[in-house]
């Protein structure tokens, strides 16, 4: 049985377009929804000429309301009957009612090797600490910031004049390789991490 997954996005959704493209052929999964917080995120519309249903409510008139936001977004999410969700650029904290509803099934990739660098700024964080490699990670959601069991992670080496966006930009290719490679072996009911 095919499984159906629901990504979640804010940006540009660099990560999406590849997690998108991957599920064809004998890939046990196919895209069922990109949902986005953001109505204007570059990835709906990269999305829909991929040929894939696509939703987005905003966040912003929920103000502080997290419960309420996520009560609006869970209706297209949940209409979309996902098995599998993954967070790709989805830059909102979601409470943990929220993640215990899919807990099992929310995958997100966070841009450092966790544990090191939980939160933002992930790239100058690594930097300012003398770190010989950096790379990013694809693990399951839980109640804990950028924490969840670790299904991937990709190394570099942190080059001699490497600054903030140098090394985002080559972190973020290798995110596009291993959050494809991630999901399809999450796909088959496999949880043996992958090493890139
Ligand atoms: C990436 O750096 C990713 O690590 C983080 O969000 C950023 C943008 O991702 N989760 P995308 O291009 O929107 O997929």
């Amino acid at each position: 049985m095919t499984k159906r997954v629901a990504i979640l996005i804010s940006g540009g959704g660099s990560n999406m377009v590849r997690l998108v493209e991957s599920m064809t052929g004998d890939h046990p999964a196919r895209a069922a929804l990109v949902l986005s917080n953001d109505p204007d995120a570059g990835g709906l519309k990269k999305a829909a000429e991929m040929g894939v249903p696509v939703a987005a409510v905003d966040h912003r008139p929920f103000k502080s309301d997290r419960a309420a936001f996520e009560a609006a977004l869970r209706e297209p999410l949940d209409a979309a009957e996902p098995d599998i969700i993954c967070l790709a650029g989805f830059m909102r904290i979601l409470t943990p009612d929220f993640i215990n509803a899919y807990q099992g099934r929310m995958l997100n990739i966070h841009p450092s090797l966790l544990p090191k660098y939980r939160g933002l700024h992930t790239h100058a964080r690594a930097l300012e600490a003398g770190e010989a490699e950096h790379g990013c990670t694809v693990h399951e959601v839980t109640a804990a910031l950028d924490d969840g069991p670790i299904l991937g992670q990709a190394r570099i080496a942190v080059e001699p004049g490497d600054t903030p966006d140098t090394l985002a930009a080559r972190v973020l290719g290798m995110e596009h390789r291993l959050y494809p490679a991630v999901l399809r072996r999450f796909a088959e009911g496999n949880r043996e991490p992958v090493e890139l």
